[in-house]
């Protein structure tokens, strides 16, 4: 359970993008803004039903303060899609948490490409728009189906987008598609990767990118990737509390979260799978195996993921 504050929003609109997609527009229920954000940055969901969900936001921040999301209905989900689609309405009321940011523009970036597959635009759309109101060298490539597949299709075409824009459609003109290893076979000195779309997207970019440097490749999942350790397997170890003085043993099959909760320290949790950087502590990351999927090469040796991460040894310095 995340300790974090919820806000209550009013669904002020909901419009439908594509067949599968849902696009919500979200605003204070008096009219005030909203807490800002930057582009990128993500909220949980808290929808009928009891299901909590991370959404993208899929605007830039522009100051007047509602949000939008872009809800897919999965049909392999768990509910929380259909929920979304089925039981929400205009006009209604729900819970979400104040928007946070793992998937930052990256300030030393000269150059950013953003590589965005199916629903997974929801955070490269923002970034976009964000880096046209700079005047930022970027490439936004959106990869769908079809152009009855493409969500955001007026925001994307809007004329501030367009000269960045490359779009990759299955069912579209082959000789407009995108070649993922011809277009990363070669990196521009300090241009940033940014990536969002569904596994088999993540992972063939990963594919075509693996001799870039790992700080410049930067992803967002919807899902820990198949084949991933549970975060409770492994072995114990002892979670030293470097501000408090005090050793926290953490079992084989349990969280280091989970441990702490048990004796009463409360780290906030969102996703519980190292995807949204809700349970992300200060630590000697070096000492950590991180199971995260949130976490830069370089925060890595001074953070660590704590829904999911172990230590490699015996124990584990937490600045806790
Ligand atoms: S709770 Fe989401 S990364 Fe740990």
């Amino acid at each position: 359970m995340s300790l974090e504050r919820t806000l209550t929003v009013r669904v002020e609109r909901i419009s439908r993008q594509t067949p599968e997609i849902l696009a919500f527009e979200l605003a204070h229920p008096w009219g005030r803004p909203l807490p800002g954000y930057e582009a990128g940055a993500h909220i949980d969901v808290h929808m009928p039903g009891g299901f909590s969900r991370q959404y993208s936001l899929a605007r830039a921040p522009s100051g007047s303060g509602g949000y939008v999301i872009g809800v897919k209905r999965e049909h392999a989900s768990r509910g929380g899609s259909a929920s979304m689609h089925e039981r929400v309405r205009e006009g209604d009321l729900i819970a979400i948490s104040a928007p946070r940011n793992t998937f930052p523009l990256r300030a030393e970036a000269r150059r950013h490409l953003l590589l965005a597959g199916g629903i997974g635009m929801t955070p490269l759309l923002a970034m976009a728009q964000a880096l046209a109101a700079r005047g930022a060298d970027f490439t936004l490539c959106v990869f769908a189906r079809s152009e009855e597949h493409l969500a955001f299709a007026e925001a994307l075409h809007a004329p501030a987008l367009a000269p960045h824009l490359k779009l990759h459609l299955d069912q579209g003109d082959a000789t407009q598609r995108i070649d993922l290893r011809a277009l990363l076979a070669e990196r521009a000195p300090d241009t940033h990767l940014y990536v969002c779309g569904p596994g088999g997207f993540m992972q063939a970019v990963r594919e075509a990118a693996a001799h870039w440097p790992e700080d410049a490749l930067h992803t967002e999942y919807f899902a820990a990737p198949t084949g991933t350790a549970a975060a409770t397997t492994g072995l114990p170890f002892t979670l030293k509390l470097a501000r408090r003085g005090i050793e926290v043993p953490v079992a084989a099959d349990q969280t280091a979260v989970d441990a702490l909760h048990e004796v009463g320290i409360d780290i906030p949790v969102s996703c519980q799978q190292g995807l949204c950087g809700t349970c992300v502590v200060e630590g000697d990351g070096e000492g950590a195996e991180h199971r995260d999927f949130c976490l830069t090469g370089t925060e890595r040796r001074t953070k660590v993921a704590l829904c999911c991460s172990r230590a490699k040894g015996l124990d584990l310095v937490l600045q806790l």
